[in-house]
């Protein structure tokens, strides 16, 4: 997919790597819809966004992803404001042990209504113009992590929602295409959480010495590979120290995903 004259709503774009992928896209003459439950950052990301670009291209809507009827609205009020949206990634994440219920509505919750409202807004045999849909994972929606297990959990049903759309055989007539970007650590506010987020927070921190911390810009990297490859649906994006691992799964057309 080109990027110059797409559309595109960002939840989570407030800060951190929502935040990047939204300055990218803007650099690459997308339009974009940023959604947030902290107004003052969005607000002011995207004036940024808009002095740098020309007013309109980047539009704030305060939301809370937790609030289906909230992130409906919201996303209705951004396919008024945008038209047809193109890319939708639903990125809006956190990690609270300690609060769960609201950490599991967040990171499931939030990303399998974003992603109802954009495979209904987008899909092809319904009247729409088909898509891209990027879900946040993690590399802790890969492989399991003691130190905060329910956040694993809750990126593991990340990765399976979306792999089980992307290996939907209807997914040509509709249009769409589906990934998950699946980052180690990045340098966000994410990783200044207190120690009661954590279960584990001291060997957590300890992990992190040894994985070490990844800049936005290389998770943002990694979305822009993803959503520019016409070709990857289904893919894992794992972004580490190491590198981009663009792992693409094969699709057997209805008989789910064979690992390579
Ligand atoms: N930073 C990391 O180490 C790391 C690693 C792997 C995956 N991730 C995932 O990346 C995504 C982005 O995180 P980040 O690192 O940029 O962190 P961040 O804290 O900088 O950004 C997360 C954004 O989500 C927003 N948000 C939180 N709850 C929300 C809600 N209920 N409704 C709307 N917005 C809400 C926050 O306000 C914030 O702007 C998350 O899904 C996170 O789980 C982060």
């Amino acid at each position: 997919m080109q990027l110059k004259g797409k559309t595109a709503l960002v939840t989570g774009g407030a800060m951190g790597v929502g935040l990047g992928v939204l300055e990218a896209l803007a650099d690459s003459g997308t339009k974009v819809v940023s959604l947030d439950v902290v107004e003052d950052a969005g607000q002011k990301s995207v004036a940024a966004i808009n002095d740098k670009h020309g007013a309109g291209t980047a539009t704030f809507m305060k939301c809370d992803v937790t609030d289906s009827k909230q992130l409906e609205c919201c996303f209705k009020q951004a396919v008024s404001v945008l038209g047809h949206i193109d890319i939708v990634f639903n990125n809006a994440g956190l990690v609270l042990e300690n609060k769960w219920e609201y950490m599991i509505d967040v990171n499931i919750k939030g990303v399998v209504v974003g992603t109802q409202l954009a495979v209904e807004h987008m899909r092809k045999d319904k009247g729409g113009k088909g898509g891209v849909i990027i879900n946040t994972s993690s590399y802790a929606g890969l492989v399991p992590r003691f130190t905060f297990p329910i956040y694993v959990g809750t990126k593991y049903a990340v990765t399976g929602f979306t792999a089980s759309w992307a290996s939907n055989p209807y997914l040509k007539d509709m249009g769409l295409r589906f990934g998950t970007l699946c980052p180690t650590a990045v340098d966000t506010a994410f990783q200044r959480f207190k120690d009661e987020q954590l279960l584990y927070p001291k060997e957590f921190k300890e992990m992190l010495n040894n994985i070490g911390m990844l800049p936005v810009g290389k998770a943002v990297e990694g979305f822009l590979q993803i959503v520019q490859d016409d070709d990857s649906n289904g893919a894992n994006m794992t972004i580490t120290v190491k590198g981009i691992s663009y792992k693409q799964l094969l699709l057997q057309e209805g008989k789910g995903l064979i690992p390579q």
